[in-house]
């Protein structure tokens, strides 16, 4: 087998991070469009992870044989840089990094790869953010996307684990995923994850198993899948990048997490939110037919959906492959969450130790 031995990607140019001062950033930005010019890069091999540094954003040197592409061993993260608009101003603000950081150790372990120490990880994304302050937009809501990324590198097609990796962050300048109310598409085929998978980590591989599945959802102009549990295909999981949350009168649930469903950052701050807003915080399984005759029956019901992306998206619709159409009139408390949480991220309010970590 072949190692990797990927070129070595020259340090910024002199002046290239003044260079980037003027730029003017379209609006709107879309979700994951617009790439910014600088990324972070460390590799590993021999045993060791190399200190990641900044590099143009430009292409990786790989082999068509190179492990990641054939066996899928791929993680990531998704996070965001925001800027402070609080009134004394400041750098970006990262929101849970740490968090973020031991998700994406409990993503490699799962997949066989190395973990990157916590703060080595948050380094990186300092020195990225801090290059591209630039490219932190300015609009409450909307933020610098990170994408953490680490990939299985050796050039070896025999089904073994690879011993080389490549650990990437990339930026880029994003509005919030979903800025409108969603709809939710109930999966009654396909299932996410099975107990003992991958479904609790960032496997790459989760999302495209996603996407033979969403092509009937967009199909009928939905937004998102509600996947619900691969036994009875009764219990609901999560959306495809998102938690979900359902609120019936003053109670506020959100299934319990398993090795089904990825442990949301998001969903973990507002368990801790909610009883601010006076609200019963429970997890919980949510049986579907439950939920369904609920806002049939015309109960107070609201469902919806949160995630660094989306921070919150409340869910308008639901629909599923027979024709059922179901609309939920309600989305006060999940606006109201979502305005709580960007507070918090853009720094306008105070928020738990390790919530605003300023870059
Ligand atoms: N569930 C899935 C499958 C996701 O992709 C995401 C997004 O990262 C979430 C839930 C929400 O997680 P977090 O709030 O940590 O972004
Ligand atoms: C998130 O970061 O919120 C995600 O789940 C990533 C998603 C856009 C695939």
């Amino acid at each position: 087998p072949s190692t990797y031995a990927p070129t070595a990607l020259p340090p910024l140019p002199s002046g290239f991070a003044e260079g980037l001062k003027d730029v003017v950033l379209p609006d709107p930005l879309g979700f994951g469009k617009l790439m910014a010019p600088v990324m972070a890069i460390a590799h590993y091999r021999d045993g060791s992870w190399e200190t990641p540094r900044l590099a143009e954003l430009g292409p990786l040197d790989l082999a068509p044989h190179t492990q990641a592409l054939h066996y899928g061993q791929a993680i990531f993260e998704g996070m965001k840089a925001y800027r402070n608009l609080g009134a004394d101003g400041g750098p970006p603000l990262l929101f849970r990094p740490y968090e973020h950081a031991r998700r994406f150790n409990r993503s490699a372990l799962r997949l066989g790869m190395p973990e990157i120490d916590e703060q080595v990880f948050v380094r990186a994304l300092e020195e990225l953010v801090a290059v591209l302050e630039p490219f932190v937009p300015a609009r409450r809501g909307q933020s610098l996307y990170l994408r953490p990324t680490m990939f299985g590198a050796t050039a070896d097609l025999s089904v073994v684990p690879s011993t080389e990796f490549c650990f990437v962050v990339l930026a880029t300048p994003s509005d919030a995923f979903f800025t409108t109310p969603v709809s939710a598409w109930i999966e009654r085929h396909y299932s996410r994850a099975g107990a003992g998978g991958t479904g609790c980590v960032k496997a790459a591989g989760n999302y495209a198993a996603s996407f033979a599945a969403a092509a009937p959802l967009r199909e009928n102009g939905f937004h998102q899948l509600l996947w619900l549990d691969a036994v009875e295909h009764r219990y609901l999981e999560e959306f495809t990048a998102m938690n979900v949350f359902v609120r019936r009168g003053d109670l506020l649930y959100t299934p319990p997490l398993s090795d089904t469903i990825l442990a949301g950052i998001t969903r973990d701050s507002l368990l801790a939110l909610g009883p601010s807003l006076g609200l019963k915080m429970e997890e919980r399984p949510v049986d579907i037919h439950e939920l369904t005759d609920a806002i049939r029956a015309g109960e107070d019901v609201e469902v919806f959906g949160c995630g660094t992306g989306a921070v919150v998206a409340p869910v308008e619709l639901i629909g599923d492959e027979t024709g059922m159409r179901l609309p939920l009139p309600s989305q006060a408390t999940a606006l109201e969450l979502r305005e709580r949480l960007l507070d918090i991220q853009h720094g306008t309010t105070g928020a738990p130790d390790g919530w605003q970590h300023t870059v």
